[in-house]
């Protein structure tokens, strides 16, 4: 592997809640400017690795390594000020704040990242509801604050929590636009995805986890030449 080109390597993560183990031996990787999908069935694991990655769950073993540094111990505070965000399933919008306040309260913590105006750019919905509450938002319209709100950061690698989850036709094309300009952009990006089109469209190599493990990796070309594989993983 080329130190150089590897953003995250992840290496043998178990990880559980409570004593109960959910993660078993979890091992991928990441190239700077990547797009790349965990695909996986309901209760896989998908999320519980992307917390991992982010340092919310402490009852793990193995290794990750971002940008060369091990942050398998490190705090979420800290693994955010080396460079990398995450956009939670449940997207994490404050209710009592608008879009704006939303959008503005992380914390800027390194040079690089978007500025508001490029933001609102990007999603020029958000420009239009800069005063709405964050209750009054539509589904989509949270799913873009959810991801906007961490571009801002300075953050080079995203994680992304099924972005496309629960939203029209229009607004999943939508994001997938955005998720190709991050990518042209130079930003690595790690997705979590249910939907196998979107994930299709988007992703350079896509990784298949079943009850805790990786069990495969496929990548564009594999796609295209017929998804039978991942379709069988999925049940679809
Ligand atoms: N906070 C928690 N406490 C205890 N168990 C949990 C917790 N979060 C997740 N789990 C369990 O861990 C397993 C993996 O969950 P996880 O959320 O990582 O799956 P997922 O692949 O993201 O699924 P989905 O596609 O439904 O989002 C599941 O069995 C789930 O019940
Ligand atoms: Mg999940």
């Amino acid at each position: 592997m080329n130190e150089t080109t590897t953003v995250l390597a992840v290496e043998r993560l178990s990880a559980g809640y409570g004593g109960n183990q959910v993660l078993d031996g979890v091992s991928f990787d990441l190239r700077r400017g990547e797009v790349v999908t965990l695909l996986g069935r309901n209760g896989a694991g998908k999320s519980t690795t992307l917390k991992c990655l982010m340092g919310f769950i402490t009852e793990k073993t193995g290794t990750i390594d971002f940008e060369g540094t091990p942050i398998a111990r490190c705090l979420p505070e800290q693994i955010a000020r080396l460079g990398m965000a995450y956009c939670p399933e449940e997207r994490g919008i404050f209710s009592q704040l608008n879009v704006r306040e939303n959008l503005t309260l992380p914390p800027v913590i390194r040079e690089g990242g978007l500025t508001l105006d490029e933001v609102y750019a990007l999603f020029p919905n958000l420009r239009e509801r800069g005063a709405s509450q964050g209750t009054k938002l539509s589904g989509g319209e949270q799913q873009m604050l959810a991801i906007g709100r961490i571009l801002r950061s300075g953050a080079k690698c995203l994680l992304l929590d099924e972005p496309s989850e629960g939203l029209a036709p229009v607004i999943v094309k939508l994001i997938a636009k955005t998720v190709h300009e991050l990518k042209r952009r130079g930003f690595t990006i790690l997705l979590v995805e249910q939907n196998l089109r979107f994930a299709t469209e988007l992703a350079d190599r896509h990784y298949v986890m079943e009850t805790g493990r990786v069990v495969d990796m496929l990548t564009r070309d594999d796609m295209r030449h017929g998804n039978d594989r991942v379709e069988a993983y999925l049940g679809i």
